[in-house]
This record gives structure tokens, sequence and C-alpha cells, in this order.
């Protein structure tokens, strides 16, 4: 099996999911894969496959609290001695209109999503430099490319993981560190049931954010399998500079480059018939 950064994987967010399909099509490939739950006890091996000798591990881990992401680093580190592909995945959805979104929650969203990302990559960036090679994969969304009403703290946060991985590529280069965004589309996963509603949605004023919110739903409900993000990422890992970033599925990379060509006036007429 080719492995071109190595072959021991940290991926955050694999108790279901992109994380779970893509931590165990990984595994089948020979990769040693620790991947993350907030739920799970360190060193429950979820998966192993005897041929390509690669496996899923769980390691305990909150992306909010800096703390566990340095103790679920150095568990790697200490059974691994190597971190060669770091997959930011772990995250989750809010919606609710902006006028009826806490700071809090609009907080809580970015800690995850966005800042979350940040504290993983603050602990394994040091060891890809030491070992002069390394991928950071970080999920992100076709939602940070069309902001969607009334998820418009989710859209804004994985807007700010594209600038994110467009700095890091720059800054890590020297060191032999690429870093590439994935853009899924809707895909069929826990992602729906785990949405978290703004308390004050709950007697809304805006009254078609509701169906617009069951659109976006029904839309991820009948969406694509997450095995589509796992055979990309793969793919992906084998790749010496791999792109900036990837949309994945062929309808969703139509949209992105015809939001480059159409006037944003035209992106909004179309998002205000679709949700709004
Ligand atoms: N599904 C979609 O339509 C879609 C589309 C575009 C992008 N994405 C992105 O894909 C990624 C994976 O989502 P999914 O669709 O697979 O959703 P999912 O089935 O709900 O899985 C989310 C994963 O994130 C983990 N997680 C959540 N909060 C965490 C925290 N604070 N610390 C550590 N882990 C945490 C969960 O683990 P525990 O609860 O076990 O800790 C779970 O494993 C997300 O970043 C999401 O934004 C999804």
């Amino acid at each position: 099996m080719q492995a071109y950064y190595g072959k021991v994987v940290l991926l955050t967010g694999a108790s279901s999911g992109i994380g779970k399909v893509t931590a165990e099509y990984l595994a089948g490939l020979g990769y040693r894969v620790y991947g993350t739950s907030r739920r799970c006890k360190n060193g429950t091996l979820v998966f192993s496959d005897d041929n390509s000798k690669g496996f899923v591990e769980m390691v305990q881990l909150d992306v909010c609290d800096s703390r566990s992401a340095e103790e679920a680093v150095k568990y790697v580190m200490e059974k691994e001695g190597q971190i060669n592909v770091l997959i930011n995945n772990a995250g989750f959805g809010i919606a609710g209109a902006i006028e009826e979104t806490s700071e809090e929650e609009a907080c809580s969203q970015f800690n995850t999503n966005f800042f979350g990302m940040h504290r993983m990559c603050r602990q394994v960036l040091p060891i890809m430099r030491k070992q002069k090679k390394g991928l950071i994969i970080n999920i992100g969304s076709v939602a940070g490319v069309f902001s969607i009403p009334y998820q418009a703290m989710y859209s804004a946060s994985k807007s700010a993981m594209k600038a994110y991985t467009e700095a890091l590529r720059i800054e890590a280069r020297d060191w032999g560190i690429r870093a590439v965004l994935v853009e899924p589309g809707d895909t069929r996963t826990g992602f729906t049931d785990n949405r978290y509603y703004t308390a004050e949605s709950e007697n809304t004023s805006y009254p078609r954010s509701k169906s617009s919110i069951e659109k976006m739903e029904q839309d991820e409900r009948s969406g694509k399998n997450p095995e589509i993000i796992a055979r990309l990422t793969a793919r992906l890992m084998n790749r010496k500079n791999p792109p900036v970033r990837v949309t994945a599925g062929l309808e969703y990379k139509i949209m992105v480059q015809l939001k480059r060509i159409v006037p944003d006036r035209f992106v909004e007429f179309m998002l205000r018939k679709l949700y709004a």
C-alpha cells in the first residue's frame, strides 16, 4: 500500500458519520488510525483488518478542551512516536436566525468547528515539523462557500476553516507539511440529528426559518454516502502536493466553480429560492 506521508493517522470525530466511515476505510488500506470521540475509552479497538494490518483505535478527545487535545496527541505519540496525517473532522451544526443566536451559542459553534481544529493543529504541527513531513486535512463544507440562511454560524465557521487552511499551507510548507480543505455537500450521517437549535428559535420571529431548515435536513437525509469523503481523503493522502481545497461530488464541484463566475446577486437569488 502506498502511504506517502506515512501510516499513522489521527482523525477527530470518528464515532459517527464521515469520521467513522473514513477511519474504517483507511484502516482497510493499512493505515493505523487513531479515531477520537468525547465518549470512549482510550485504546478501544473498534476495527481491524487482518489482511492490511490496519486498525481503528479510539482515543478520548473533546476538541473544545486544550488539555484534552494535548492528552490525545500524547497518547498517540507514546504508542507510535509519529503522527503522519491529522484529519480535523469533528464538528456539528447550529440552526437559528442570526438575531436569535446568542453570543454563547455562536461561540460554541466556533469553539468546536474552528478552534477545535486550531487546538489540534497547535499540538500536531511541532511533531510534523520535526518529522519534516505531514498532512493536515480539514473537513470544511460547501456551506462555507455558500452562506446558508438560518445556519449563519455554521457557514461562518466553515468559511473560517477555509481562510485558516490557506494560510496554514503557506506557513507550514517549508517543513514539508501540506494542508488541504475538503468540502463535502449534503451527506447522510448523524449530523442532521445532532444539529443544535438555538434557544430563541423555539419562538422564532422568522417564519421562513422552520421550512428552510427542514429543506436542508431533507437534503442531508437523502444526501451522499460518507464513503465518498473516505475515498477522497485516501486519495489526498497519497498526493505530494494536494490542492488547496477539494469539493466532494460533481454537482457541488460545478456549483462552487459557477460561484466564481456568476454575479453575487444571482447566487443570492438562488439561495433565496432554495432556502428562504
Ligand atoms: N453531514 C453533512 O451533510 C456534512 C456536510 C458538510 C460538512 N460536514 C462536516 O463533516 C464533519 C463530520 O460530520 P458528520 O456529518 O460525520 O456528523 P456526525 O455524524 O454528527 O459526526 C460528528 C463527529 O464529531 C464529533 N464531535 C462533535 N463535537 C465534538 C467535540 N467537541 N470534540 C470532539 N469530537 C466532537 C462526534 O463525536 P462524539 O459525539 O462521539 O464526541 C462525531 O464523531 C463535520 O465537521 C461537519 O461539519 C458534514
